[in-house]
């Protein structure tokens, strides 16, 4: 792009986002095509706008239905939105039950646990439905819970989580996973949010070789909780190893049980799966909450079911036939809508993964990749990253062939693409990088692989019935092709919408809608835009790239640069493997920016690179976005899904407190880089500045990973 300098005048995040450059298309092969589930452009066509809503109908037949619906969809209540309206199903029967009569010797899940010399266990659908029906009895006859109660689970990746899932949705009480990674105290307020009367956790599990107390969460997220009003009546401890108990904290009596000691009570009980309206809410999964109360994303029965199946079906291509293996925790949303809910919507088999991703080293996953014969591959950028630092010829060792590989998670960097499509696909997989969001319940951007051709560092046109508009400030039309970013917005309700933050419809209303509603009172879709919180750029071609949160953004004197930009600059500068854009305020340009670094492996930290990551930020974006100060780090704090916690580092950046970092992977990294930082900041006569609160604010919660 041109220089900065040059083009003051005008910018705009957009213009600085074009120095990622448009890449070339490529296509994928004759053999993949050939399978595929869409390879008829037709189908377009059939979810084009004109037959709006009816066309979502093909989804919901991938169901099925105890009662079929009457209403499509129905807007009356705006931005309310209820699918399939009088339509009556159960999610765990069209999970497990209407299998078993062609697959109830298949595998629903493989379980692979983290210490390699653990057997690998296989859960069959015949098997999966005991274990559904008998914790579904336990959850009734033991714990009291009926439709509509909530039930919070802190479970870690064992085949236990998704029975608990199932077992939850067939009764139709609504289940709240909170990701195991969570401190004790982030999963009581989230039970105290929701309203559950029962935990469900496990006492430990394993992760980069340790067996992890996790018990001890438990009894912390209960203080809490009780200290917000919260009545839990019981909490259920699965044990990782039955008849072992990991964990130093006591049972409480009375309070706490064994789930495999109840069990035996329960054991070969069969319990109906009740016929839940569409609309009911199938299971909350809260996001984002560093600070203030904690939002639910509820989402519903009908129209999530609906909308995982036929994304599945046709983005990621699964068949039943398939091994497919979502290399993301169920904790997210990534693993509730495609490692359970869509997979076994379609009775393919879905792999669960324990552990950390390079345990005990990097070619863990294509070992387990060529043994369990998976053909379909799902990751994160960061742990594709991840996976090439430690490991970047480790693919090639292994005799595994992917046909379609998933990226997810946040905007991947062309570079990191490649090696990705080259080295772990072999050349040889079609790629979609889907986007999408926890309050979305499914992909919104992807190519259909089959159909469209990908393009580094795009996600691709909309998907199947999601038609999106880019406005800029003013709540002008950003058009395709002007090179110009804006917040991508999504016009038109889906099926896998979420339907409210629970307990909370003003502020669902606040957050999504209010910034481009103009007139609260229709009843209109067409007048509700969905704002995703995200930048985005179309191409001339339809495809979008995706800039990241708007809330990511680091204004230098009035310039928008998006940390994900300002990184890729860095990335260009061969030795970086890592890198993490934060603002400091600054008296005079209001933000700079600091540029956190992390080597590739063997590589010392020195002046020289420190000049050359300047240099690349100069040369791709502008002098505007030269960073303050270059830390070369060891490693990046990181959220246990190896996203990198921006506003760790950004608290060190500007001498404020990091904050609670309990949440992290690793969190005994903190210190040290805090350390280092202050010494070289002093050194170079930099010293701590008074924040007022809102600053304070915005640095503690930079970025949108917790
Ligand atoms: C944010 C949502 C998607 C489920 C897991 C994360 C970013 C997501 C992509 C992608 C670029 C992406 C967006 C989005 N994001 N997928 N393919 N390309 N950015 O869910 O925690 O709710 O995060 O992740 O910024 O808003 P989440």
């Amino acid at each position: 792009m041109a220089n900065l300098e040059e083009t003051e005048a005008s910018l705009s995040e957009a213009q600085i986002a074009v120095h990622w450059r448009e890449e070339e298309y490529l296509y994928p092969g004759a053999r993949f095509i050939g399978q595929a589930n869409a390879s008829d452009p037709a189908i377009y066509e059939r979810f084009s706008e004109e037959h709006f809503p009816e066309c979502f109908r093909e989804y919901a037949d991938l169901l099925d239905w105890d009662q079929y619906w009457h209403t499509t969809l129905d807007t009356s209540n705006p931005p309310f939105w209820k699918w399939f309206v009088g339509g009556r199903l159960n999610a765990s029967y069209n999970c497990v039950d209407r299998h078993l009569a062609t697959k109830a010797n298949k595998a629903a899940f493989i379980w692979v646990p983290e210490p390699e010399g653990d057997q690998t266990q296989i859960v069959t659908y015949r098997e999966l439905h005991r274990r559904v029906n008998e914790m579904a009895a336990l959850l009734r006859d033991f714990c009291g819970l009926k439709a509509g109660d909530r039930v919070t689970f802190h479970m870690p990746m064992v085949p236990e989580l998704p029975i608990c899932m199932l077992a939850c949705a067939r009764l139709g009480v609504v289940h709240s996973e909170v990701f195991a990674g969570f401190s004790g105290a982030a999963c009581g307020g989230r039970i105290a949010d929701s309203g559950s009367r029962v935990l469900i956790t496990m006492d430990a599990y394993y992760r980069d070789g340790k067996l992890l107390d996790h018990k001890v969460k438990a009894d912390e997220a209960l203080a809490v909780a009780t200290g917000q009003g919260a009545q839990v009546e019981k909490v259920l401890v699965w044990r990782r190893r039955p008849g072992e108990y990991h964990s130093a904290t006591p049972m409480t009596e009375g309070r706490d049980f064994f789930v495999d000691e109840v069990m035996k009570d329960y054991l070969r009980k069969q319990v109906d799966p009740v016929p839940m309206p569409a609309e009911a809410p199938l299971f909350l999964m809260y996001t984002s909450g560093t600070t203030g109360r904690p939002k639910g994303a509820q989402h519903s029965t009908g129209g999530y079911m609906a909308y995982v199946a036929g994304t599945s079906k046709y983005f990621l291509d699964i068949h039943p036939d398939d091994t497919y293996w979502c290399f993301a925790d169920i904790g997210w949303i990534t693993g509730h809508s495609y490692i359970v809910y869509g997979p076994l919507a379609l009775g393919t088999t879905s792999v669960l993964y324990e552990g950390a991703p390079a345990y005990p080293d990097p070619g863990r996953p294509w070992r387990i990749a060529e043994r369990l014969g998976v053909d379909i591959f799902h990751t994160a950028p960061t742990t594709i990253r991840m996976l090439r630092k430690l490991g970047p010829d480790e693919p090639g060792k292994h005799n595994y062939r992917f046909k379609l590989m998933c990226t997810v998670g946040e905007p991947i960097e062309p570079e990191v693409w490649r090696w990705y499509h080259e080295v772990v696909g072999k050349g040889a997989a079609a790629i979609v990088d889907t986007w999408w969001m926890t309050e979305t319940g499914g992909f919104l951007g992807s190519t259909l692989p089959a159909i469209k051709p990908m393009k580094p560092g795009s996600c691709g046109p909309s998907t199947l019935g999601i038609y999106p508009v880019i406005y800029d400030e003013e709540g002008k039309t950003v058009e395709a092709g002007s090179g110009k970013a804006g917040n991508i917005c999504i016009r038109n309700p889906w099926p896998g919408i979420m339907q409210t933050i629970w307990g909370q419809p003003e502020r669902f209303v606040q957050t999504y809608y209010a910034r481009y509603c103009h007139d609260t009172a229709s009843k209109d879709w067409h007048d509700w835009p969905f704002l995703c919180g995200d930048g985005a750029v179309q191409a001339i071609d339809g495809y979008y790239r995706i800039l990241g949160r708007i809330d990511d953004v680091i204004n230098v004197a009035g310039h928008r640069l998006g940390t994900k930009e300002l990184e890729s600059a860095v990335l260009t500068v061969p030795e970086v493997a890592e890198a993490a854009a934060v603002p400091v305020i600054d008296e005079v340009r209001g933000r700079v920016v600091e540029m956190y670094v992390a080597l590739q492996p063997g590589l010392q930290a020195g002046r020289e690179i420190e000049d050359k990551v300047k240099m690349a930020i100069e040369t791709e974006i502008g002098k505007v976005a030269r960073p303050k100060n270059v830390w070369i780090v060891p490693d990046m704090p990181k959220t246990r899904s190896g996203k990198i916690m921006r506003r760790v580092i950004a608290s060190i950046s500007n001498f404020a407190d990091v904050g609670d970092i309990t949440t992290l992977a690793n969190p005994d990294i903190v210190e040290g880089i805090r350390r280092q930082v202050y010494k070289q900041k002093t050194e170079r006569g930099e010293a701590p500045r008074e924040l007022s609160a809102k600053e304070l604010e915005e640095i503690q919660s930079f970025g949108r990973a917790d």
